[in-house]
């Protein structure tokens, strides 16, 4: 794990701020201006309780074209030539792929493919020089001016003649940004390469560039598959890697782990045809096994468990992988399991996933994850089971079968049950019945409700939980206002804060919590809201990543006891509209998070019980917007006075963060 770097790391940064708080180089405010409604707030400072460490993370799936087209910096969509109708109405091998001009051949051929895993592949001829392949690429290619792109393919000769093709990048006006030539001389399949770099970037606001394959040689087919064209600038500059600005943006987030790859993505809608079985998302791209992505497109799994591990490591995140335990998605429209003679392979999987992730290089699995270039194990400590199946006898049975053998052959691995799909009801009942029953440490809990359930009751949900028994993960929830698309508003994201605050205070019970979904790409979402929209030139950040944000930056160790009273001056639930949480972090800072979801601005007395070296000022962030359904929004920083007692003014529809 990068964990301890980047703790050290951490370290280093927080004694220089430190350093300059105790110099009180910080500029030291006015007072703040007293609001009419009045509160106090008392912060023991020496009453702690011990958090989690993996409080905040983010969960990923490939929804929304959250990875092919999204996070997975591929630009040739349909590069295997794998789409096919069962992907997405309309589709087929030829999807994304057009011919430029007059006299070309592309047809789509079977035998002798690269790998069986990989079946089609494309064949191309021209009667005279001139048409192209052309790749459209999800909606369109991204081109930066002077940036290298590495582009390779399998290709091979089809008859006696070797083949020459240009390959080249097309601006948005269809303009040759820089081609070369590459020669297909063998009669067998051959990897070839070239580095092609960029004289101009796009033009258009959403970039509209293309990609193509011209032969040179007319009256000679070559068979061309896993067409590629990868920016060489990826997140970490990763070969196989990540969209540096979007990984970056969730980077920024300081997830403390990565769910990953999904949602109903892990089990799809069977295990006979969409289920993400791990074993085909890893090894050479051309032997993986495309699938139809559960979601209505083709996924590649060029991004699979291999890379998704990757990026945690890079990012100092836990990777938390869903599996399946056999058993298909329930809103698939009926339950179908993995027949028991057949269980051993998905027992097996679960097995070979320590294996894969923490084995020695000697083993069958470790060797395989040392030849993709990581002979260090990655360090895999937790495992999630199933994706909100409904409980019924067939998932116990089968959850059993892969917990047990988990146990049993990796005790070290922490195991993540689930509990159906909703906050409440039968697999929700019958889910934490069969956890305690199975001593599972940890159940994923799921909620996507309206905005007012976040505080009415999900601010408090885990005041009394049971500490004895399993832990909670959080790892499905998203404030649902009206709209469609619903919208991510001030509002949600507010709301949202204020459960976060009860997460906090439940440090010690709830382990883990992870917003969904995280990606949607404009004009190809299935799903509403999500914490990060994106174009291939866009990010659009909102309100909830920005609440996700002031979390994660400011996560603690220890959660700090207080009390918010607002007397006679609130009713019941008005003061359930303003919340607060006090943590300390792992560097020593002081964190106080206030919401403030009333229409009209409160302060807070804070008294500061037996604290030491309180500096005469702190930072304060304030996320808010002009309307508490819109989502605009806006975020300031500058300081506020300190002392044993200090006022904190929390104006109308504000989450409000200050840190000393
Ligand atoms: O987050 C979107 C979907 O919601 C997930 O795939 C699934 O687990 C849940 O129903």
């Amino acid at each position: 794990m990068n964990r301890k770097t980047t703790g050290s790391m951490l370290l280093a940064l927080a004694a220089i701020a430190l350093g300059a708080a105790a110099c009180n180089s910080l500029p030291v405010p006015d007072p703040d201006p007293e609001a009419e409604t009045k509160g106090t707030m008392t912060v023991n400072m020496s009453d702690t309780l011990k958090i989690s460490d993996t409080m905040f993370g983010i969960f990923f799936e490939d929804i929304n074209y959250g990875a092919d087209g999204g996070l997975y910096a591929e630009l040739v969509a349909n590069r295997d030539f794998e789409c096919t109708p069962a992907d997405a109405g309309g589709w087929n091998a030829k999807t994304f792929w057009t011919v430029d001009g007059q006299g070309m051949k592309f047809d789509i051929a079977t035998t002798d493919p690269i790998h069986a895993n990989n079946p089609h592949y494309g064949v191309i001829s021209v009667d005279a020089v001139g048409p192209r392949l052309v790749n459209v690429g999800f909606d369109g290619f991204r081109y930066e001016k002077g940036a290298k792109y590495d582009f390779s393919m399998f290709a091979r000769q089809q008859g006696d003649t070797p083949v020459k093709i240009e390959v080249g990048l097309l601006s948005d006006t269809g303009d040759v940004l820089d081609s070369k030539t590459i020669d297909v001389k063998s009669k067998t399949w051959d990897k070839l390469s070239v580095v092609l770099t960029a004289s101009n970037g796009n033009s258009a606001a959403d970039a509209c560039g293309k990609f193509y394959l011209k032969p040179l040689t007319a009256n000679a087919a070559a068979a061309v598959d896993m067409v590629s064209l990868f920016p060489q600038d990826t997140f970490m500059g990763r070969k196989n890697g990540l969209r540096k600005d979007l990984a970056q943006t969730l980077a920024d987030l300081k997830p403390q782990f990565v769910r990953f790859p999904g949602g109903c993505v892990a089990h799809g809608n069977s295990w006979q045809d969409d289920c993400y079985y791990w074993k085909d998302s890893v090894g050479a791209l051309e032997e993986r096994k495309p699938i139809k992505n559960r979601w209505g497109y083709h996924q590649t799994r060029g991004l699979g468990y291999f890379e998704y591990m990757q990026f945690c490591e890079d990012i100092g995140a836990y990777a938390l992988p869903i599996i399946t335990v056999g058993v298909d998605c329930q809103f698939a429209g009926r339950q179908q399991a993995v027949p028991m003679d057949q269980m051993d392979r998905i027992v097996q999987d679960a097995v070979d996933l320590v294996e894969f992730a923490n084995g020695d290089t000697s083993t069958k699995w470790g060797a395989l994850r040392a030849k993709m270039g990581h002979p260090k194990p990655f360090g895999l400590k937790y495992i999630g089971l199933g994706n909100e199946e409904q409980i019924s006898s067939a998932f116990e049975v089968r959850f059993k079968m892969v917990n047990d053998a988990l146990k049993a052959k990796h005790p070290e691995i922490v195991v993540v049950g689930t509990v159906g799909p909703g906050a409440d009801g039968g697999d929700f009942d019958e889910g934490w019945k069969f956890a305690r029953q199975e001593n599972v440490p940890i159940v994923d809990e799921h909620f996507y409700r309206d905005p007012n359930w976040f505080v009415n009751s999900a601010q408090h949900r885990y005041d009394n939980y049971d500490r004895k028994g399993p832990k909670v993960y959080a790892g499905e929830y998203a404030a649902h206002a009206r709209g469609n698309p619903r919208p991510n508003t001030i509002e949600t994201a507010l709301d949202e804060a204020i459960f976060l605050t009860g997460v906090e205070r439940n440090g010690d019970v709830v382990l883990m919590s992870s917003y969904a979904p995280l990606l949607g790409k404009h004009g190809h979402m299935q799903w509403t809201p999500n914490m990060i929209y994106f174009s291939n030139t866009k990010i659009d950040k909102t309100t909830t990543y920005e609440v996700q944000k002031l979390f994660g930056t400011n996560a603690g160790t220890d959660y700090i006891r207080n009390t918010l009273d607002f007397g006679n001056a609130l009713d019941r639930r008005q003061a359930l509209r303003v919340a607060a949480s006090a943590v300390r972090t792992d560097d020593g800072d002081v964190v106080l998070k206030y919401v403030n979801t009333l229409d009209r601005p409160v302060s807070v007395t804070v008294t500061l019980d037996n604290a030491k070296g309180i500096p005469a000022s702190a930072e304060r962030t304030v996320l808010t917007g002009p309307t508490f359904t819109g989502k605009d929004y806006s975020l300031t920083h500058n300081y506020i006075r300190l002392g044993e007692k200090f006022v904190v003014n929390l104006p109308a529809n504000t989450m409000t963060v200050i840190r000393f």
